[in-house]
């Protein structure tokens, strides 16, 4: 809560952030409910019943479609520790990107990597060459929406040509700031591994994560021992298809979940994309008219995240004018802080509380 005038009306500051997001209020009163047992007749039947709603949300009928009480984070090091025997490939375009790369290594791993200036995007060609020049890998890391830059790598095209020069290959895919908010298509791109955390496009509080699974990639676990207790994909995919977690999860979190892929169902897939694309179009000709430069070019622009460039005026001065409107934005990431600020338009927002968001912090 905070005691300032809030233009749109609402009760407390409105998240522009590039995650967390704003979480609407039917999703947060479900968060206040009573907790029930995990082990309970009701919770089981929800936990089943969410492995088929996610089905719908990536797109799948063959793949496994699973969750976890987890970070984004744990989901990067869970996937080095299931499906990477000895070498990775890991696209690096930015800190998240950089992150997974980093992780391999701290799991004892021998990741190699394609190093992209930050705000770029790679090339298929680029990573084709990488994978003739270099390989075999175990598998590829792709981040689809690198969210410390905006900017949104031509994932199903990498993924096409992964498949047709290096079949052994898995494609691993972080969708953090994608999923739910660009185009993804488990099946049809012929993906092996995406997951993405519920604080991003998926507009609830942080705290769960949502993966799918090929059963190229499941297959694969057999040849990788030591894929730990928690983190071990078979037994995850065994006890949630009974109902079961492998541990306590956020209980309510997993209700607000399960409301969440109704209401993403409802709204459908495509009118979602769009209305991202909408909010995306929205910021750019905003940015135009204030006169700020981008951090990724076209059409290199993620759909959920804009980067801008401070373009002479200060970033904490811009944060300052939003709070004081009842808005929050996002500076930027690391060592674009304060160079940068990024823009959130992910979620649940209509397009016309960005429009009115967008409308408080002009003139700066
Ligand atoms: C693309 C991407 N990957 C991974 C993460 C890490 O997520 P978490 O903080 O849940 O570990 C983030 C967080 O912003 C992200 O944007």
């Amino acid at each position: 809560m905070t005691d300032h005038a809030h233009v749109h009306g609402d009760d407390h500051d409105i998240l522009f952030l590039p995650g967390p997001t704003e979480v609407d209020a039917e999703l947060r009163e479900i968060m206040a409910m009573p907790v029930v047992g995990h082990r309970s007749a009701g919770f089981i039947e929800e936990v089943k019943a969410i492995g088929q709603k996610l089905k719908s949300l990536f797109l799948t009928e063959n793949g496994h479609a699973l969750f976890e009480n987890c970070s984004a984070t744990a989901m990067m090091e869970v996937a080095i520790r299931n499906l990477v025997r000895e070498r990775s490939l890991h696209i690096v375009n930015g800190a998240f990107s950089d992150r997974w790369y980093k992780v391999a290594a701290a799991c004892g791993r021998q990741p190699d990597a394609i190093q992209i200036e930050w705000g770029g995007a790679p090339t298929v060609e680029q990573v084709q060459e990488k994978l003739k020049q270099d390989g075999p890998y175990d598998a590829v890391t792709v981040t689809y929406s690198e969210t410390s830059t905006g900017a949104l790598s031509p994932l199903r095209e990498i993924a096409a040509m992964v498949r047709e020069v290096a079949p052994d290959t898995l494609v691993l895919v972080d969708a953090v700031s994608a999923l739910a908010g660009a185009e993804l298509r488990f099946d049809d791109w012929d993906l092996d591994l995406v997951y993405a955390g519920t604080q991003k496009c998926l507009a609830l509080p942080p705290g769960l994560c949502v993966y799918a699974l090929s059963e190229r990639a499941m297959a694969r676990t057999n040849d990788v021992p030591n894929r730990g207790f928690l983190t071990d994909y078979q037994r995850a995919a065994k006890g949630l298809a009974a109902g079961k977690t492998p541990a306590t999860p956020c209980i309510p979190l997993v209700y607000a979940l399960s409301r969440q892929l109704d209401r993403i169902a409802k709204e459908t897939l495509d009118v979602r994309w769009q209305r991202h694309q909408n909010m995306q179009a929205t910021t750019r000709d905003w940015a135009q008219a204030e006169g700020y430069e981008f951090f990724v070019d076209e059409p290199n622009r993620s759909p959920t995240v804009t980067a801008l460039k401070n373009s002479g005026r200060e970033v904490k001065d811009l944060i300052a004018k939003a709070r004081a409107n009842g808005f929050t934005l996002g500076n930027g990431y690391g060592t674009l802080k304060d160079k940068t600020f990024r823009i959130g338009h992910m979620g649940d927002h209509p397009e016309s509380r960005l429009k009115q968001f967008l409308e408080v912090i002009s003139g700066a």
